[in-house]
């Protein structure tokens, strides 16, 4: 069966295991001999789209990359179209969508001819919670992502795709989170997309205070307080997210090791000080790093499936 990575809720606890192992492991030149992914980007990014194509490369293959405004999803033609045309040329597509939904509607519209790999839509980034999880396992655990099991992972700010996948890729693994955000701003309990409904040892806790969230946590993690395609509520955004800035009087809440994550692009200034982002504390370029570890990780596995 052809396999798709499009959240980390819809991965079994094996799948990511074997995700987690492939992402750090030599692997073969050889993978992807020849055979081309198709990138397409409705939004922008550097760190998705440069560690992609990096790891394309590696394992042999080549990318052809697609802007939103060369492609038009549902505009120029319609999303089912465009997944179509792709799979009669690539195996293998990955995509950073504004709607989650265009994964389903391609997958449905390509017959599962084609893997579909979600690099950031608007309710999920999986491919960044794999390379975070390999992040906290190298330095809490000597890369034993089994190893987490018991850690306190604080999440402050905006809940967003990025803290939602984070959150359940956690949960998994017996680490227990806990989310500051505002009302309005938390990962709404009881819908399609909230951890809690994901079984695992691990204990998740919401709050609106983003002291209580980071109180004794070994690691605290931001992201924007203005995630694209929010651009219009910039300014009321910052008035209501004033109070859960990742700054060094709230890191001093934290364990005295605690260490600080971020997905990043940061703003520097809103949801992080560059004390903070740029202090020992911090470990977003291993994060940036193991974003390369982790599309390795998933393109093996789908090649895994197909070999
Ligand atoms: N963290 C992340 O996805 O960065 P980019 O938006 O630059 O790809
Ligand atoms: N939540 C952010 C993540 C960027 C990598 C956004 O969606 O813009």
């Amino acid at each position: 069966m052809t396999r798709h990575f499009m959240t980390i809720e819809q991965q079994s606890l094996r799948d990511l295991d074997t995700i987690y192992e492939l992402a750090c492991s030599a692997f073969d030149d050889e993978t992807l001999k020849g055979q081309g992914v198709a990138l397409v980007f409705e939004r922008p990014s550097l760190r998705t789209r440069a560690s992609s194509s990096t790891a394309v490369h590696e394992l042999g293959g080549y990318t052809t990359f697609f802007s939103d405004d060369e492609i038009g999803l549902d505009s120029r033609e319609s999303a089912e179209d465009v997944g179509r045309t792709l799979a009669e040329m690539y195996a293998i597509a990955a995509l950073r969508v504004r709607d989650h939904e265009t994964f389903e509607r391609m997958r449905v519209a390509t017959g599962d001819r084609m893997s579909l790999v979600n690099l950031l839509s608007d309710v999920a980034h999986p491919t960044q919670a794999v390379a975070d999880v390999l992040t906290l396992a190298e330095h809490f655990a000597e890369g034993d992502v089994h190893g987490l099991a018991g850690l306190e992972v604080a999440y402050v700010g905006d809940a967003t795709n990025v803290t939602r996948s984070l959150a359940v890729a956690l949960l998994r693994l017996g680490v227990n989170v806990s989310i500051g955000a505002p009302v309005g701003y938390q990962l709404s309990p009881g819908s399609q997309e909230n951890p809690a409904e994901v079984s695992g040892p691990g204990r998740l806790v919401v709050t609106d205070s983003a002291h209580e969230a980071v109180k004794g946590a070994d690691a605290v993690y931001t992201d924007a307080w203005v995630s694209m395609g929010f651009e219009d509520e910039a300014g009321d955004r910052r008035r209501d997210l004033a109070d859960f800035r990742v700054d060094a009087p709230l890191m001093k809440v934290a364990k005295k090791k605690a260490v600080l994550l971020h997905c990043l692009p940061a703003h520097r200034g809103d949801e992080i000080t560059d004390d903070v982002l740029d202090g020992p504390a911090s470990l977003v370029w291993r994060q940036v790093f193991h974003r390369r570890s982790a599309m390795l990780g998933v393109l093996r596995w789908i090649k895994e499936e197909r070999s």
